[in-house]
């Protein structure tokens, strides 16, 4: 991703739904949108990205009760956007939580799945979705094993001719699948039944494709992640220490940033007290109000808000979550660690 702004005039309606089970026991304590990556909410970074492209105007169509994200995000403006929250009194779908928030998405405007860290370039989705006078675009994204998403068949002009969502992997016939961004026009938003749980997947793309419209497949190439289950998102914090996607929270500027001695980056957050005599060998993420004792090595490892890790302890390829404490002396190895459990990561 360029550090490069356009001004793109689009909303952006961000889905948050679900309770996140595939990520437990990280969502035991909190949403999984507010799962820290590099010590800031994940939500964090796709404001942040949808702001790179001048989009501010920000739609969170929630499906559960958005306290705690009201606490941290308030009205958008301690991150430069600003926040409008629908939350739906039940579970409306994916389609249905955007027809919630029909009355506010009066032009063009973007749906992003909030489970999804990409560096999908959305001004030049948006120049193809223009081009072709599409009344649907589809972000596609290449996957080994496409089974488990929404696979998108197209023509040579990249216009959709099957939606299939989670096929048997016999009858995906492409590797292309639904990368869960999409751009809309307002007129869709009728094919869309209103207080209904109503789903894009199963619903309304097959729904489009019979009644005509013209929905297309941009297919990107660049970086994309589904932050769906423990490997994922441990990857994910590794790939952005190792600069393999851009992150502007990734930088010396946000001053939380070290270089240590084997030149993979570490996060360290604030209030840390790590002894000289501990070592940390990148991709590393320490979270605020830490406490690394004499001997303590940590490598591969994301840890979060004021873990204790105590003298000559092993940490390798592990997410320790907040308020844990490492005895001395103790290993702990692909591994995701809680206050009360320890479970494996691989
Ligand atoms: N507000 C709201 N209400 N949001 C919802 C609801 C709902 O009832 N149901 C799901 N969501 C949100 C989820 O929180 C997530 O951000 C997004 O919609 C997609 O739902 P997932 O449950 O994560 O779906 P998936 O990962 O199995 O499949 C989807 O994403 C794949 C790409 O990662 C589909 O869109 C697939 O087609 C796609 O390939
Ligand atoms: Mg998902």
């Amino acid at each position: 991703m360029t550090k490069s702004k356009s001004h793109l005039k689009l909303k952006a309606v961000i889905l948050v739904g679900g309770l996140g089970t595939r990520l437990r026991p990280l969502t035991d304590s909190i949403p999984k949108p507010m799962v820290p990556v590099l010590n800031r909410p994940v939500m964090e970074h796709t404001f942040a990205y949808l702001k790179r492209f001048g989009i501010e105007d920000i739609v969170l169509a929630m499906n559960y009760l958005p306290e705690a994200f009201k606490e941290y995000f308030g009205d958008g403006s301690r991150c430069g956007v600003r926040l409008t929250y629908y939350v739906e009194k039940e579970p409306m779908g994916t389609a249905g939580a955007v027809k919630n928030a029909g009355e506010y998405l009066e032009s063009t405007f973007l749906v992003l799945n909030g489970d999804i860290f990409t560096d999908l370039k959305l001004d030049e989705m948006l120049a193809f979705h223009r081009h072709n006078n599409a009344k649907a675009t589809i972000s596609l994204t290449w996957v080994e094993n496409p089974s488990a998403f929404g696979v998108v068949e197209t023509d040579k002009n990249q216009k959709v001719k099957r939606f299939i969502e989670k096929p048997p992997l016999a009858e995906a016939t492409t590797h292309w699948i639904n990368a869960g961004t999409y751009i809309l026009e307002p007129e869709i938003l009728k094919y869309i039944p209103l207080d209904t749980h109503y789903m894009f997947e199963r619903g309304l793309f097959p729904c489009l494709l019979e009644a005509g419209e013209p929905v297309y497949g941009y297919s990107y190439r660049g970086f994309w992640m589904d932050m769906g289950t423990l490997e994922k998102y441990f990857t994910l914090n590794m790939d952005l220490l190792t600069n393999k996607v851009y992150s502007p929270f990734n930088t010396q500027d946000n001053n939380l940033y070290s270089v240590i001695a084997s030149g993979i980056p570490v996060v360290i957050g604030s209030g840390c007290r790590i002894s000289k005599e501990a070592c940390l060998n990148g991709p590393v993420v320490i979270g605020n109000n830490c406490c690394l004792e004499k001997g303590a090595v940590v490598e591969n490892a994301v840890l979060w808000d004021n873990v204790n890790v105590g003298p000559g302890a092993r940490l390798k390829n592990c997410i320790i979550t907040s308020r844990s404490v490492i005895a001395a002396a103790q290993e702990v190895i692909n591994c995701v660690v809680t206050p009360t459990k320890s479970e494996r990561l691989h």
